[in-house]
Order: C-alpha cells, then sequence, then structure tokens
C-alpha cells in the first residue's frame, strides 16, 4: 500500500462509512487477484524507432509513407483537420469520432519533399515528414506550429526473444532527440499484455501555451508538469492539486503568435502527457522550444492535428467528433441539488424556500439518496411515497425533476436491474468468466459493459423508469467507472473484459470512454422513450466526443478558495476540449463554506453553463437564504440577472451546436496573439459580448481586470474603458465585475419577460454587432439565427439586419456616456432609449 492508498483507503472509509470499508478491502483483494490471473505477465520488450523512409503510396488527401521498420499514413480531410496514423494504425475504429470521420481533401497530394522526405500541401496546411518520420505541421505561410520527433515503441519480445527482429538505427542516422539515443536499446522488462508501449515527443514555439487535457483543476492553462491520462474518481474532494480528476482527454489545445492548434491523441488507454513551455531568448536569439511528450501504455499511435483560429479549430473539432448536445432551456436556469435531501416533504420545503425568498430554480436534482438502498432505477417509497405526483406538482411551478443515475447495478437476487442484467449477460466479466464484482453506493455492484451495443441498448430501455418517475433529466455519476478499494486502483480490474464493439479487448482500453459509452447509452435510451425532446444528461466521466450525449460537472470540487479557482479552470479547459456545457457545485462540495466563499462562488456560477449548487450530505446546506439576509440578497440579485440573461445563454448553446464554440471561453479566444491574455486565468468571455471577473479571493473588493483590445463598458456602471490593458474594477460583495463589448448586441429577457436586446454602443464609427436565436422550444426544431448589427447613424446607435429583416425586438441601447445618443433602432424595432 502506498501513500496514495493509505490516503485513498482513508477517504474511502470516510466516504462510504465503516460498513462498507471491510467490502472495499474484499473488493480490493479481489481486483488485485483477477489481474494476476487475467493479465498476461510481464515480458521483455524492445526499442523501436521507424528508422529511414523507403518510399510512399500517394492516397487520397495524402498517402502512406513507408518507414524501414513502421508506416505513416497522413490524410488531410477537405476541412483542413490532419490524421496520422503510424504502424498502419487509421482513423477508425474510434469512440471520439463521429461517423466514419470527414472526406479526405481530392487536392492533396503527396509528394517528394527534400532530403528524402515528403510531404503534403493543402490550403490550410502542409504536413512534412522528414526520411526518419519527424512530422512538422506548418501554416499556409510555412510556419512550424508542430514539430513531432519520430515515435519511438516497445514492442513485446517474442518467445523466442527477437522482437520483430530489427535493430534501431545509430543516432546520426535518425532525428529522435532528447535522451532517446536512438541506439539499440537494451531488451527490457516491462512490457504487459503484448502491446507495445510508446512515445512521442514533440516541439512548440517557445511562446506557446497548453490548455485542454480535459478536465484539469490546475488549469486552464497546463503548468509544466505530467498529466495522467486515466478517469479517476479521487475518492473525496479534490483541489488545484489533484490529478488526474474524472474526466481526462488526450486532447491539446496549444496556442501561440504563430497559430493556434489542437492536437488529439485517438486512444483510450491509460498514459501521460509531460508538458514543457519554453522559453524564450529575451532577445538574444536563443529560444528554447516549449516540449509535449505522450507516453501511450499501448493502443495505436494515431493523432489528428487542427490548425487555425481557435472557432476554426473548435468548429473543426466538433464537425469531427459530434456537435455538442443542446441542453433543453430549464437546464440553463438555476438549479439546486444536494446529497441527502430527507424526503419529499423536505424537497417541497426547499423549493418553497426559492419561491418565497424570491429566487429562480428551474430544476432540482435528486441524489442516490431517494434511490431504495442507493439501487439504480429504484425508489424507496418510504420517503418518497408518489415522486410521479412530487414532479408533477414541481413542474406546475417551473422546476423540474433530474435524476442521478449510477452504472453500478447492486448484485443481489431479487433486484430487478441486476436480474433483467444478468439475464441479458450484460455486466462486464472477468478474464476468468466470472462478473467482475466491485462496490459502490448500494453495496456489492456489478457493471454494465457499455462498449457493447447490446447493453446500451438494454441500459437505455431501464431510463423509462425514470421517465415514468417524473424525472425531465439525468444525471450521471460514478462512471469513471468508480468502485471502492482499500487499496490500488478505484476502478474494475485491468483484466476485466469488454466487448469493444465486437473487437474484444480489456479494461485498459475500456475504462476512459466506459463513461463516454454510457452516455451514449442513456442519451440514445432517452432520445427513444421520449422522442419529441432532447434529453438533459449530464455525466462526471467521459472521453472526447461526450458533448454529443450532452455535458458534465466539476464532481466533488473542495470546499475553500483554491476550489473556487479550480472550477473555472475546469469549465475553461473543457470548452477547449469540445465539452461546452458544464459548471461547479456551487460553494464547493466537501464542507461548510463562509458566507463570502459561497457567495462569490454563486456569483460565478450564475455565468457558467451549468448553474448549480449542490454538496455532500455532511457539508451543510447550500440554499442561499442559509448565509444570511445580506448574502441572499446578493444571491438572489445574481440568480435574477442569470434570469435575465437566458437568452443570451440559450443563444450561445444554439452557437456552441452549431459551431463548437463554448459558451465560456478564456479571455484570448478572439485574440490569441495576445500573450498578456493568454497568461490570465481570472477571468473569461461569456460568448462574444460579455467579459466576466469573478471575485477568487477572500475579502476583495475591487480587483484588476484585463481587457482584450477594444472598448469595455462595466455593466453595472456604464463605464467605459478601453483595452487592451489592465484596470481596477470595484467588485463589493453585491456583485462581480461583468463587462460588455462595445458595439455587443445581446438578447435578454425584458421586465414583461419578452425578449429584447441590449445593445451596448459601438465606439463611434465602428461597427458591432451580434447574434440572436430565439428560443423554439425544447425538442428538435431547426434554430434560426438572425444577426444584428449596432451602428451610429446621425448621431443615434442603430441596429439592424444585415439581411433586409425587420429587427422584430425591444432594443435597450448602453453605454456611449455622453457621447450616445439612442435612438430607435431600425423600422420594426419599438421603444429603444438610452438608459445611461
Ligand atoms: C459523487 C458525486 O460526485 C456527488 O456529486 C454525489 O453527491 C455523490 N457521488 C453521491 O451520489
Amino acid at each position: 500500500m502506498d501513500g496514495r492508498d493509505l490516503v485513498r483507503s482513508a477517504r474511502t472509509v470516510r466516504a462510504v462509512g465503516t460498513s462498507q470499508g471491510w467490502l472495499s478491502v474484499r473488493s480490493a483483494l479481489r481486483r488485485r487477484r483477477a489481474d494476476a490471473a487475467g493479465l498476461p505477465p510481464r515480458g521483455a520488450e524492445r526499442a523501436r524507432v521507424p528508422g529511414t523512409a523507403v518510399g510512399a503510396e500517394p492516397q487520397p488527401g495524402g498517402g502512406v509513407v513507408r518507414f524501414a521498420r513502421s508506416s505513416l499514413r497522413i490524410r488531410v480531410t477537405s476541412g483542413g483537420a490532419v490524421f496520422c496514423g503510424w504502424d498502419g494504425a487509421t482513423p477508425e475504429p474510434s469512440y471520439a469520432l463521429v461517423g466514419p470521420g470527414p472526406e479526405a481533401d481530392g487536392r492533396a497530394e503527396l509528394e517528394p519533399d527534400t532530403e528524402g522526405g515528403w510531404r503534403v500541401v493543402s490550403e490550410r496546411v502542409t504536413v512534412a515528414v522528414s526520411r526518419f518520420g519527424a512530422v512538422e505541421i506548418r501554416t499556409p505561410g510555412g510556419v512550424v506550429l508542430r514539430r513531432e520527433l519520430p515515435p519511438r515503441w516497445w514492442d513485446v519480445v517474442s518467445e523466442a526473444g527477437h522482437g520483430d527482429g530489427t535493430r534501431p538505427e545509430s543516432r546520426s542516422d535518425q532525428d529522435a532527440v532528447s535522451g532517446d539515443d536512438g541506439t539499440e536499446e537494451a531488451v527490457r522488462t516491462g512490457s504487459c499484455g503484448g502491446v507495445s508501449r510508446w512515445v512521442q515527443r514533440s516541439e512548440v514555439a517557445a511562446d506557446a501555451r497548453f490548455f485542454g487535457l480535459g478536465g484539469r483543476a490546475s488549469g486552464p492553462r497546463l503548468r509544466d508538469g505530467t498529466y495522467r491520462l486515466w478517469n479517476t474518481d479521487p475518492g473525496g474532494a479534490f483541489g488545484p492539486g489533484d490529478d488526474p480528476l474524472s474526466l481526462t482527454m488526450p486532447v491539446q489545445l496549444v496556442v501561440a503568435d504563430a497559430g493556434t492548434h489542437l492536437v488529439f491523441h485517438d486512444n483510450s488507454w491509460d498514459g501521460r502527457v509531460s508538458l514543457h513551455e519554453g522559453e524564450e531568448g529575451r532577445g538574444s536569439g536563443h529560444d528554447r522550444a516549449g516540449s509535449c511528450e505522450v507516453r501511450m501504455d499501448g493502443g495505436p499511435l494515431r493523432y489528428w492535428v487542427l490548425t487555425g483560429t481557435p472557432s476554426r479549430v473548435l468548429h473543426g473539432w466538433a464537425s469531427l467528433t459530434g456537435a455538442p448536445a443542446l441542453p433543453p432551456r430549464w437546464a440553463l436556469g438555476h438549479q439546486h441539488a444536494r446529497f441527502g435531501f430527507g424526503d419529499a416533504a423536505e424537497v417541497r420545503r426547499v423549493v418553497a424556500g426559492y419561491r418565497t425568498h424570491g429566487v429562480p430554480l428551474t430544476a432540482l436534482h435528486l441524489d442516490i439518496d431517494h434511490l431504495d438502498g442507493h439501487r439504480v432505477f429504484t425508489v424507496d417509497r418510504t420517503r418518497f411515497p408518489d415522486l410521479p405526483g412530487l414532479a408533477s406538482e414541481l413542474r406546475q411551478e417551473g422546476v423540474r425533476l433530474v435524476s442521478i443515475v449510477d452504472p453500478g447495478v447492486k448484485a443481489e437476487p431479487g433486484n430487478a436491474v441486476y436480474e433483467s442484467g444478468a439475464a441479458a449477460d450484460a455486466f462486464v466479466r472477468e478474464a476468468r468468466g466470472r462478473e467482475v464484482r466491485g462496490v459502490v453506493w448500494p453495496g456489492e455492484a456489478v457493471f454494465p459493459d457499455f462498449t457493447d451495443a447490446r447493453v446500451r441498448k438494454w441500459w437505455g430501455g431501464l431510463y423509462a423508469e425514470r421517465l415514468a418517475q417524473g424525472f425531465a433529466g439525468v444525471w450521471h455519476d460514478m462512471n469513471e467507472p468508480s468502485s471502492f478499494v482499500a487499496f490500488g486502483e478505484p476502478t474494475l480490474p485491468r483484466s476485466a473484459r469488454h466487448a469493444l464493439e465486437g473487437r474484444g479487448g480489456d479494461h485498459r482500453e475500456a475504462h476512459n470512454v466506459y463513461g463516454l459509452a454510457m452516455a451514449r447509452a442513456g442519451y440514445e435510451g432517452l432520445c427513444e422513450l421520449r422522442p419529441e425532446e432532447r434529453p438533459f444528461l449530464f455525466s462526471r466521466s467521459g472521453w472526447a466526443g461526450l458533448q454529443r450525449y450532452g455535458g458534465t460537472w466539476s464532481g466533488d470540487v473542495a470546499t475553500g478558495w483554491p476550489g473556487l479557482r479550480a472550477s473555472l479552470a475546469l469549465v475553461l479547459g473543457l470548452g477547449l476540449c469540445g465539452v461546452p456545457y458544464s459548471g461547479p457545485d456551487i460553494g464547493g462540495y466537501s464542507k461548510v463554506p463562509s458566507a463570502e466563499l459561497y457567495l462569490r462562488w454563486f456569483q460565478l456560477g450564475a455565468y457558467l453553463p451549468l448553474f448549480r449548487t449542490h454538496c455532500a450530505h455532511d457539508a451543510g446546506r447550500r440554499e442561499p437564504w442559509e448565509f444570511g439576509d445580506e448574502v441572499l440578497a446578493y444571491a438572489r440579485g445574481a440568480a435574477l440577472e442569470r434570469e435575465r440573461l437566458l437568452p443570451y445563454v440559450f443563444t450561445l448553446g444554439q452557437l456552441a451546436r452549431l459551431t463548437g464554440a463554448p459558451y465560456v471561453r478564456p479571455l484570448w479566444w478572439n485574440t490569441p496573439r495576445d500573450r498578456a491574455l493568454r497568461d490570465c486565468e481570472d477571468a473569461f468571455l461569456l460568448g462574444d459580448s460579455l467579459l466576466v471577473a469573478p471575485v477568487l479571493e477572500e475579502g476583495a473588493r475591487r480587483r484588476s481586470v484585463r481587457l482584450p483590445r477594444g472598448r469595455w463598458y462595466d455593466t453595472t456602471t456604464g463605464q467605459a474603458y478601453e483595452g487592451p490593458g489592465r484596470v481596477m474594477i470595484d467588485a463589493p460583495l453585491s456583485r462581480i465585475p461583468v463587462l460588455a463589448r462595445a458595439g455587443a448586441v445581446l438578447p435578454v429577457a425584458g421586465a414583461d419577460g419578452d425578449v429584447e436586446l441590449e445593445v451596448w454602443a459601438p465606439a463611434q464609427g465602428r461597427k458591432g454587432g451580434g447574434l440572436v436565436v430565439p428560443d423554439s422550444g425544447d425538442g428538435w426544431e431547426r434554430p434560426c439565427v438572425e444577426r444584428m448589427e449596432s451602428q451610429w447613424e446621425s448621431g443615434r446607435v442603430v441596429v439592424s439586419r444585415p439581411d433586409g429583416e425587420p429587427v422584430g425586438y425591444r432594443v435597450r441601447v448602453r453605454g456611449g456616456g455622453t457621447r450616445a445618443e439612442a435612438g430607435e433602432a431600425g423600422p420594426d424595432t419599438h421603444g429603444g432609449r438610452d438608459e445611461e
């Protein structure tokens, strides 16, 4: 048992109680035994590098370059995405890609390059392959965005002890650097299971910054260090120092002066990514490149690179891995959860509290304590005798019920879900054939194999029970998958067998996609069961592509100021990996927050896509009135402002679906060359129009805010500031600074509930604009995007539509001070007036 195990077992016992403590000891022992019997013994292995290029075969969009000991397939797609696959790897099969992957760019051809290398030139990107297998991704102007050194594999040496019978060449004959001397490497032990490990090192510009890798508490800018790719339940509340967490993914967004690019290593095995930011030589001309090293325990060496502006890259990423699901409108309002709602009466009391205190609430989430003995798809009828009745009563007040759904099924005769799953042979098995048994909240549990289409179908059908209970959405939890163990990894044995869509394999490959595949099962089930409504699903774990089915949340972020900061890092980082809908447990999960911390968290949460208060059963309460009248008043203000902004947030959800752009973006989103913004982690853009500067420090009543270029208005005072630069802005307890971009046109709810346009005066002589996507219900209606423009005309700010259609909304012009005179904004608008 190592130090981490000790911490874990202490946390496990604390989390599940001593009664389950012994079960977790048994589970850990069982897991160890299963792996001892089910994983091939570690054997000898031999290092390999590609060797010298010996020829190439053109194919649509690129071709295959053959090396002495490997091959590299390159395909540039019509959208400009680059696929590279070593050792015969192709884009499919893939859990991340949607459909068969984009078409090859018919105009991109593989051609010989200088010094025995090859290249593919396309309109958006050039890929150059050196004679020894280094790959450069260059802009059309020839600037290198990323240089990958020849990869290195460690292949299992066959029984005869000769590996593949080849030897790496000497250093002078190849491009390998950074400690890999490239000479013949001693056969060493370490390989496990007949699979090749591999490492790939890359260099990026000295000024590059790294983002992404899924949900990382220490982000959004990923500092030098090693980040694990293995979805992990931290087993208790986590802070910025904890890594990995529940939702890792091999997706990096790299932002440099030369350009932005995203790299996705399509490989779900356990791995590690080591990042080192570069250093500029301060005029000496001796820059040290940034570097990145991806090391995987197995699986294919294949990756995608997308280049362009951040918005173009994220658009390409959504085309590749699927458009983000659009939550129903109610899921963009304020939601409340708690581990430990006692019963239906308490639920009613909480909802009534929101009503009487005038704090908007659109959904209430029921955690595992509403289940019968924590069994999934059941209800504790003593405490919730009529859940459908309660759900419909709440719905009349505009409050939906959301249900937790855990994958662990209590393994006991008489449990209908267990029995039907067992009859369908739905549960993951050990290599020796027995069902894998772990321990989760209900006790001893089995785990559906969501990598099997048949099992997804069975599981998806079970959501009928949730719908019959009146639930409007689902919250997937514990799906790393998590299993309480006293020591070792808190998950299934690595040797556990999975269908992997018929290919067959084990948990080493299936682990990271387990939550993703569960989300697919739930999403597809809900679509089938209630085809007229968009599902609402969010999931603690997942992988690249999760956005197709829903969103995520922070997991059990620790109560404290560092946790508050981490919760913003998670949302920003996940958005840059293509998962735009997420949010933290407001107030933190683990302890009772101070009133000030709770309020600052609430104020931040009001501007994040998932706006939800939640905490553990022993961490006090999260209703705003529990923190005194002052906090209640200010939290109410934040929640009402969120309600006012809902048409804008809804528009951002629609735009995320259409373009892949996250609702919440780092400040550098539109100006990635602004280095100061690249390093700014304490503020964010909500769409294109708003800049939100949360208070992340105790006691702060004023804060410095870094502004992107252009004019920005403090939305409370109307004061205009010119960016780029830093300004000090008041941040009294009553609010956090929110600034609007000059010229912005954003849809908001007017006092009468109708949508109106809030327009922030453009700077004189400049134009502005914004997009509006009207709400057309919670079904599948095709969105209609209305483009608005704002400009000064004869001393008035005027809003119009470039397509010549009437604006169709009431317009309120703000900002512009004495210089701005607002007027009516187009033929069909009414009530436009200056509020200043
Ligand atoms: C872990 C989740 O992260 C947390 O939100 C939930 O309250 C508990 N599981 C209990 O279901």
